[in-house]
């Protein structure tokens, strides 16, 4: 099998973070439109990863869930982000389908336990099997399971790092809401992104980065850069670009250049 793409939609782009429960249903529907003319273009075998948005974040902001298990009240808003998410992944699961990409939603908290906060098992032979068949198998940050914390947040970041060491993909994808790595928040009024990386530049940058324009358990860009050293310390490129430019997505999986590339 070839390589395959690991392409994260964040939740940056596919819901206004400012606003609790706002899926971005055109942008949505043009990215799925750009992932099947990627498909029918021939680009390798692809695994989607979304993110969290104003579906999971607030959700799980209101109930500490990424602070783990403290006290029965949690039990609800635990099974809440579990449920706004997976609310948010049939809109992405049925637009790519509706496009004709044979999309398979993979719950991820049905099928990883976390151990302090980072993945202690995946049960990721159903995204192998599934990549084999030709099917594209779809999974999305998440509130799971944790033997230590009794539940915790997984980021959509970490399941594209924990894929990658699995897959060794041939290239990761991060489609966000800004035009790539920048020096510092470009929120707070940065000029340029990079164009290019290497992944002692940006463990630099890392340390003074900012997290996220709206409400981000998971660290934001800091979280994201984070799991980006991980990746490239595997030998993958990774790319960091604006999905809400139309035209991109497809760029990035037909190997054209956009965004920042991170060399490993
Ligand atoms: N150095 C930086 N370079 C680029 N973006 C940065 C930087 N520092 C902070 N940011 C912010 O990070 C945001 C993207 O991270 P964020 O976690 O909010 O999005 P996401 O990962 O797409 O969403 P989700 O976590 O819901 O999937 C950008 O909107 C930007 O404002
Ligand atoms: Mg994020």
């Amino acid at each position: 099998m070839l390589k395959p793409i690991i392409l994260k939609i964040g939740g940056s782009v596919v819901t206004d973070k400012s606003k609790p429960f706002s899926a971005r249903k055109r942008i949505v529907k043009r990215i799925s439109g750009e992932v099947a003319t990627a498909i029918r273009s021939g680009c390798p075998p692809l695994v989607i990863v979304h993110g969290g948005g104003s579906f999971g974040h607030p959700i799980a902001q209101k109930h500490g869930i990424h602070k783990g298990f403290r006290e029965k009240t949690q039990l609800i808003g635990f099974v809440e982000t579990v449920q706004v998410m997976r609310r948010l992944s049939d809109i992405i699961a049925e637009s790519l389908q509706a496009s004709g990409v044979p999309a398979l939603p993979l719950q991820p908290s049905a099928i990883t336990l976390q151990k302090g906060g980072r993945i202690a098992t995946m049960f990721s032979r159903s995204v192998e099997e599934a990549l084999k068949m030709g099917l594209i198998p779809v999974l999305w940050g998440d509130a799971v399971l944790d033997e230590e914390k009794g539940f915790s947040i997984l980021s959509g970041d970490q399941i594209v790092s924990h894929l990658s060491a699995l897959l060794s993909p041939s290239r990761v994808v991060f489609g966000t809401d800004v035009d790539g790595i920048y020096p510092s928040d470009p929120k707070k009024g940065e000029a340029k992104p990079f164009r290019e990386l290497t992944r002692a530049e940006l463990e630099k940058i890392t340390i003074q980065s900012g997290e996220s324009g709206g409400i981000d358990v998971t660290g934001g860009m800091k979280g994201k850069l984070q799991e980006i050293i991980a990746i490239t310390s595997m030998g993958v490129e990774v790319i960091v670009m604006n999905a809400m430019k139309a035209g991109n997505v497809l760029r990035a999986l037909s190997g054209g250049k956009v965004g920042t590339l991170v060399k490993p």
